[in-house]
């Protein structure tokens, strides 16, 4: 069997994903058939992502049986008040009867239309409560719930209140956003870390890195190997690389194990060229607990 790693319900999750973030209608339903028919057996993706119809139609078109599939999708912001409707609404779109985890997107509740902003009267940790009451009561449904984004100061406050340990938490990792307190935060409670825009997303300067070249040449690999290996050989974490290519989706799930001194040398490049691939407009939400990340309006 390929590798997994097991979440603090027993389950297990695939340690490779097709990620979906960006994938467009047109693209995406071939791009999670191609992958389900070529070996991968994890899919990810979400209500904001706009896609989660096509992902079904894919999942459909595979002929692979829903059970042989782990399937995540995630909370919307603008429906933290409602979560059960669009549990059900995620579920239909998909054609799925349930999920083997569902993720709060985002610890921030925004209103719903455009703009959607920021609104601090409704505090995430009411829709976690919400999530938890859910997944009790609907455990055919349910199979795991998480959170995504959160950073350390935002888990600490949640795992003073849960009643359910978050089996996920779904952040940006790359050697340019290495986030190791987070990740090893998550390691000592036995939440799986999964990361998110492995490859730095779309015309990623760590595909010419030249640590990265580097490591990639001595293996006989492309550098996405090397970058997605990174994340899959951490004893916690499960990597989702999105493509829509597919010579890239084939590719992306071969792993190569590196060594302890490569390892550090990648995790290196954070201290002289961080950078986040996810700009969402943070304005009102303040940095969420992330030293990165400023709020345009504090
Ligand atoms: P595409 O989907 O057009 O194939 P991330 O996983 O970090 O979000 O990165 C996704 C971006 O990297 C997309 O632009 C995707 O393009 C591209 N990509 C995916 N796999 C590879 C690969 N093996 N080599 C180069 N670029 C890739």
């Amino acid at each position: 069997a390929s590798k997994s790693v097991k979440l603090n319900t027993g389950a297990e999750m695939p340690t490779v994903g097709l990620g979906t973030w960006k994938s467009k209608p047109g693209e995406v339903e071939h791009a999670v058939e191609f992958a389900l028919r070529n070996g991968y057996t994890h899919i990810d993706t979400a209500t904001a992502y706009s896609n989660e119809k096509e992902v079904g139609a894919g999942i459909a078109a595979s002929g692979v049986k829903r059970e042989s599939i782990f399937l995540t999708t995630k909370l919307d912001n603008p429906d933290h008040k409602e979560a059960p409707e669009a549990l059900e609404r995620s579920l239909e779109a998909l054609g799925t009867s349930y999920l083997d985890l569902w993720l709060m997107h985002w610890p921030a509740y925004m209103t719903k239309g455009e703009p959607s902003r920021a609104d601090k009267s409704h505090d995430w940790i009411d829709t976690w409560k919400y999530m938890e009451k859910l997944y009790k009561a609907h455990p055919d449904k349910l199979r795991a719930i998480g959170v995504s984004n959160v950073s350390v100061e935002f888990m600490e406050r949640l795992l003073a209140v849960a009643t359910v340990i978050p089996a996920v938490n779904q952040i940006e990792l790359h050697p340019s956003c290495t986030q190791e307190d987070i990740v090893e935060l998550c390691a000592a409670k036995g939440i799986v870390v999964t990361a998110y825009s492995p490859l730095g997303s779309d015309n990623s300067p760590l595909l010419t890195n030249e640590v990265v070249t580097k490591i990639a040449a001595k293996y006989d690999v492309q550098p996405a190997n090397v970058l997605i290996s990174l994340q899959a050989n951490k004893p916690n974490v499960t990597v989702l690389p999105k493509s829509v290519t597919n010579a890239r989706i084939l590719s992306n799930a071969k792993l190569i194990d590196l060594t302890e001194e490569e390892i550090k040398e990648l995790q290196a490049i954070d201290k002289t060229a961080h950078f986040r691939a996810c700009h969402p407009d943070w304005t009102g939400w303040g940095s969420l607990g992330f030293p990165d990340c400023k709020d345009a309006d504090e």
